[in-house]
């Protein structure tokens, strides 16, 4: 194999490169001069680099994108389709991981446990404090933007907590009874968290706008598993400071990893470092799926995942 047919475009994670390179002789985009790039027929890349127009123009042999990730949305599927480029993710190995971290931060967030523990490790406790009154999660309303596979797999978990679970999708399921909500300002005022877990993209950019946060209102919760650009994060940063919501647990942001400053000193958000995925379990199963892909493309011609 030419030892420029699979490329890498972005920084993956370092067994996954280990990988690429011993069975592809897989180089960085970056290394590659402008001929050997030429000849790539393969780009692994992450979801949270992509594949853009940009490398396209560098890589006029493509005949695949392997992305590392379910999440797709930083690389221009459009354009690569437009130029006859096929496009694989790793659904269903991560489902659970991911459900998992939205759990977590449903329960952080509403109550207060990281605020607690960094309560607990000033001192407080010790000097006779006792935190503030936190908020119930069991039987509470839970909202979901996204009923895809992760959400599903969320939306069960919390029945576990006899919540009421409402969502929004485009298009309502058939083989669900949790209530379809149509839009998601009216899903917003009727629960008491909001969990979101939309495919990230065009589609969804700023769906959790001003407007949605104040329908949610000052008792409710925002959950972020999502992508950051699916909220106004700057709405979403005043609508914290103006107490017009109770708080929120995010594990994405919209130009990650920048997290806003405002944000930092905040006991009523939980702020985590996208890391719905990251087990030691789920990212070798990923890192399996992206190599069975590289591998069913070059050897078979076709992807084992591909998107749309
Ligand atoms: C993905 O794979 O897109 C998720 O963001 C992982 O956490």
């Amino acid at each position: 194999m030419d030892d420029s047919t699979v490329v890498m475009v972005g920084t993956l994670r370092p067994e996954l490169v280990a990988r690429l390179e011993r069975e592809y002789a897989a180089r960085e985009l970056g290394q590659l001069a402008a001929e050997e790039a030429a000849r790539a027929r393969v780009a692994v890349t992450s979801g949270v680099w992509g594949v853009r127009a940009e490398h396209l123009d560098r890589l006029p042999a493509l005949e695949a994108i392997v992305n590392f990730g379910v999440g797709y949305d930083a690389t221009d599927v459009a354009e690569a389709a437009r130029r006859g480029v096929v496009v694989s993710n790793t659904p269903d190995v991560l489902t659970d991981c991911v459900a998992d971290a939205a759990v977590g931060l449903v329960i952080d967030v509403m109550r207060g446990l990281s605020a607690a523990d960094r309560f607990v490790r000033r001192g407080e406790w010790a000097s006779g404090r006792t935190p503030a009154l936190a908020r119930r999660v069991s039987g509470s309303r839970v909202g979901i933007v996204g009923l895809g596979r992760i959400g599903l797999a969320i939306a069960r978990r919390l029945e576990g907590f006899g919540t009421t679970i409402s969502y929004h999708n485009r298009r309502a399921r058939t083989d669900v009874s949790y209530a379809h909500v149509r839009d998601v300002e009216t899903l917003a005022r009727d629960s008491d968290v909001l969990v979101l877990a939309a495919a990230g993209g065009d589609g969804s950019r700023h769906l959790v706008d001003a407007a949605v946060l104040d329908a949610l209102g000052p008792r409710g919760f925002l959950v972020n598993v999502a992508r950051g650009s699916v909220v106004d994060e700057d709405a979403l940063v005043a609508a914290l400071e103006a107490g017009r919501i109770a708080g929120a647990g995010l594990d994405v942001f919209a130009a990650e990893p920048h997290v806003p400053s405002a944000l930092l000193g905040r006991d009523d958000v939980v702020l985590l470092p996208h890391l719905g995925s990251a087990t030691v379990e789920t990212r070798q199963a990923m890192a399996d799926l992206t190599l069975a892909n590289v591998a069913a493309y070059l050897d078979e011609g076709r992807l084992l995942t591909p998107v749309g």
